[in-house]
């Protein structure tokens, strides 16, 4: 069975709690988690896997968070081949002071992989979200996971729950117990 790899990016804990919740989610047997700010060293290592899941919350107004931005124009400069990979994005946001470009990083990401050749998958309605704009709203629908711990933490798990329940045909089957 292909493993997941999962990969996030996060300042202040959420989108790290998120992707530890995911791990579990999905079943520990079934994927790696990795910090970008402690384990990521070069793409050679998210290359090992066919389906990765990219956390990255969003900071100044719209832009990635911290750990990903050098990262992101190693990608762009060195074009590593993506094609044949599944991949996923989630991330926090808040929409209450930054409701003008609400989890906007994730916009980013996706256009980069995609760039790269990777498919993305795991878009949501955005249905249930209170924002201005976003980057990461594509036809109507976030092109990925969205949460915003700071004003609505009591919807995360919900979605999370929603996100996997719809992306989990786009993953490699779960081995039998
Ligand atoms: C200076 C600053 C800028 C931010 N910019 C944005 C933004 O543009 N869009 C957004 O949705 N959230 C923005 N946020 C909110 C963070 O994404 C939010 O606090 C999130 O929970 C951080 O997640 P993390 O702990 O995983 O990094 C900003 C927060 C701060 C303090």
């Amino acid at each position: 069975m292909s493993r997941i790899g999962i990969f996030y990016g996060s300042s202040s804990g959420v989108t790290k709690a998120v992707a530890e919740k995911i791990a579990q989610r999905l079943g520990e047997d079934r994927c790696d988690l990795f910090s970008m700010e402690e384990d990521f060293v070069d793409f050679d290592e998210m290359l090992d896997y066919d389906y990765l899941l990219l956390g990255c919350s969003t900071w100044g107004s719209g832009e990635v968070q911290n750990d990903w931005r050098d990262p992101l124009l190693d990608l762009d400069n060195d074009k590593p081949d993506f094609s044949g990979k599944t991949i996923a994005v989630f991330g926090a946001g808040d929409y209450v002071s930054h409701g003008e470009q609400f989890i906007s990083a994730l916009g980013i990401l996706h256009d980069k992989f995609k760039a790269r050749g990777a498919t993305l998958v795991g878009s949501i309605p955005t249905d249930g979200y209170t924002y201005k704009y976003s980057f990461a709203e594509r036809d109507g629908k976030f092109i990925g996971l969205g949460f915003d711990d700071v004003n609505e933490a009591d919807k995360t798990d919900g979605r999370i729950d929603v996100w996997l329940a719809a992306l989990e045909e786009h993953l490699p089957v779960a081995e039998e117990a």
